[in-house]
């Protein structure tokens, strides 16, 4: 495809027909107003949780929810016929009190006429040690379709069989393999690339700022997560929008993969960003890891697998 072959194509700041990838910084809602009907294929996107990150203010949660139906009926408007909504979410906590965003989302895009067809767990081992309720280590991606004919390329992200060389032992098909040879399907939990993203992070000693692809966001997207969504829910040449991009992951896993990309956020310095990480990404310098890459299994001889010095007392206590 000739789309993207050039050294940077233009980054627009807002859409035309003849755009290939678009960059808007101001407001969602405004910004997804002025859209088309019918003509995105994927829009993914992480919103703000209304947990009082910098980039928000913390809100009632009924009242972010009326906010956030009012941009889900616009990305539903703007969606094709054969495309989808991703939308990856955690927990909004008030006064210690957890609620599931993606219980209070559910209800939203059923409104909006969407289907459900899968409820990804994202699960990672990293993060915070919660000391009054067991420590939260997933979020979920709530993957909705506009109508039953949509794209699902599933060949396109299967992963490695566990067992490649297993046989039917029964059947007109017995001694045959009995695995897919393109692989296996992934799955609704989401595991590898968690502890892909996990261990970058865990084995060096300054956590997520060493991170190849980290940024000043405080919480962007891993480029890997959002290139499955994309491989599988649309086509070389189609529209992939985010319209809370933050430093533009999405975008990234889109133009990585010859599809048109969109994006919107309201803050100034991650646009910014976002720009350069594309513009870095035309000229081969933006560090990403690549997707599929092999998992680290640590061998325990890693300095931070080891029990520390002095720990001593405890483990001779364990032991007793
Ligand atoms: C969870 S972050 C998304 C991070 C993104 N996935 C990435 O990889 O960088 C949510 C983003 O929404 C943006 N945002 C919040 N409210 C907004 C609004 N009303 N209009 C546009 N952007 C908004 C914030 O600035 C923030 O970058």
């Amino acid at each position: 495809m000739s789309l993207f072959n050039q050294k940077l194509p233009e980054i627009s700041g807002s859409y035309s027909q003849d755009s290939n990838i678009v960059l808007h910084e101001g407001d969602t809602y405004g910004f997804l107003r002025k859209l088309q009907d019918n003509l995105i294929t994927l829009a993914i996107t992480s919103p703000p949780y209304n947990i009082g990150k910098v980039y928000e203010k913390k809100a009632k949660i009924t009242d972010y929810l009326a906010e956030q139906e009012k941009i889900i009926g616009e990305l539903t408007r703007t969606l094709k016929d054969n495309g989808s909504i991703c939308w990856q979410v955690g927990n909004y906590v008030d006064k210690g009190e957890v609620f599931p965003l993606d219980i209070f989302y559910y209800d939203i895009f059923k409104r909006a006429g969407l289907k459900l067809r899968n409820r990804i767990v994202w699960h990672f081992g990293h993060g915070l040690h919660a000391s009054k309720r067991f420590s939260g280590r997933y979020e979920t991606i709530l993957w909705f379709t506009k109508t039953d004919d949509y794209i699902f390329n599933l060949d396109d992200i299967r992963i490695p069989s566990k067992y490649p060389g297993k046989r039917y032992y029964k059947g007109h098909r017995k001694g045959q393999p009995s695995c897919n040879p393109l692989g296996k399907n992934p799955s609704d939990i989401w595991e590898v690339l968690a502890q892909d993203w996990e261990n970058e992070i865990w084995n060096i000693p300054n956590v997520k700022s060493n991170h190849p692809e980290k940024t000043v966001h405080p919480c962007q997207f891993p480029i890997e997560l959002v290139e499955r969504c994309v491989l599988a829910l649309t086509n070389e040449g189609d529209w992939v929008l985010d319209p809370y991009c933050g430093v533009g992951s999405s975008l990234i896993a889109g133009v990585k993969n010859n599809r048109k990309v969109m994006g919107c956020d309201k803050e100034h310095e991650y646009t910014k960003t976002a720009k350069q990480r594309i513009t870095d990404f035309y000229s081969g310098t933006l560090k990403m890891r690549p997707i599929g890459k092999q998992i680290f299994v640590p061998t325990g001889r890693e300095k931070v697998s080891q029990v520390p010095i002095e720990w001593e007392e405890y483990s001779k206590r364990v032991k007793q």
